[in-house]
């Protein structure tokens, strides 16, 4: 027979298909799972709690052995008890809160700091971010490390010069007026479909990257080495938090005794061609 006892299912719920970060962290998951004989059932949750909720049920009914879960949940307890009332381990990547539990992520603050290190030693003091309306954990972290960066070099970022907007490609071209009326040497896109959204804008308003202004990115979707110019940015390791959550939930369905285990991944400056010398 085809039927066998476990589905060896993995219920794995992300925030956004449309975003180039979440398609590599699927890619490690299901290349895990597959080695594992184990079958990932996807779902996108839209950014949209109630969508969350529903798939949530939806693995609940399928019988999923466990799930990933990458979207920022907002209600944690309430997940932690339909999981936990019916016996399916998860553990928490990305974007998720944190929470006494398994978990993935990467260094956001260092991220945020090895930008504005990066930008300060090339002479940009003012730069404008352009950064989430409702920023997740994860988004925070990455502002906070790049802020508090540039208030210990003595150049603090005045509030204004954080443009808040859509995550996506429509909401960097949206913000990039904003950005641009605070007169800042450089953008930081607070990922890299941002920055790709800036770069649109910045060119209807007639400048050139990077003679004119320089942009920055944070992701290294592979997007990045494709357009002109190629993007500086910072690499989060996508595949490898995939693999790392699969291989994870693996070992917790099968022991959930097994002692709690929690994975941040290093991250690194890529520079490219997005930004120029202005010292
Ligand atoms: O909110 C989306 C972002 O969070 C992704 O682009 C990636 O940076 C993730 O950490």
């Amino acid at each position: 027979s085809l039927i066998r006892k476990s589905g060896r299912t993995i219920g794995v719920i992300i925030p956004n298909m449309n975003n180039p970060f979440f398609s590599r962290v699927l890619l490690g998951i299901e290349t895990e799972a597959i080695k594992q004989d184990y079958v990932p059932l996807i779902f996108g949750s839209n950014n949209s709690q109630s969508q969350e909720t529903h798939y949530l049920f939806e693995s609940v009914r399928r019988a999923a052995d466990g799930m990933i879960i990458a979207s920022a949940v907002s209600d944690i307890n309430y997940i932690d008890n339909i999981l936990n009332q019916n016996g399916i381990p998860y553990i928490l990547i990305d974007q998720a809160p944190v929470v006494k539990g398994d978990r993935v992520d990467a260094n956001n603050q260092k991220g945020g700091a090895l930008l504005a290190d990066y930008l300060i030693k090339n002479g940009h003091t003012d730069v404008a971010v352009v950064c989430a309306t409702k920023p997740t954990l994860n988004l925070q972290e990455r502002l906070a490390g790049f802020v508090e960066t540039y208030k210990n070099n003595g150049t603090p970022i005045p509030e204004d010069r954080i443009i808040t907007t859509e995550m996506t490609k429509k909401g960097g071209y949206a913000a990039t007026k904003a950005a641009l009326a605070t007169k800042p040497t450089a953008i930081f896109g607070i990922n890299d479909e941002v920055a790709i959204g800036v770069y649109r804008g910045l060119e209807e308003a007639g400048l050139k990257i990077p003679s004119d202004i320089s942009v920055v990115g944070y992701d290294d979707i592979d997007l990045g080495e494709y357009i002109s110019p190629k993007l500086t940015t910072v690499h989060q390791p996508a595949f490898e938090m995939g693999t790392n959550a699969a291989q994870m939930i693996i070992k917790r369905i099968e022991d959930h005794n097994e002692p709690i285990q929690q994975v941040s991944l290093p991250v690194s400056l890529v520079e490219r061609d997005s930004v120029r010398a202005i010292n």
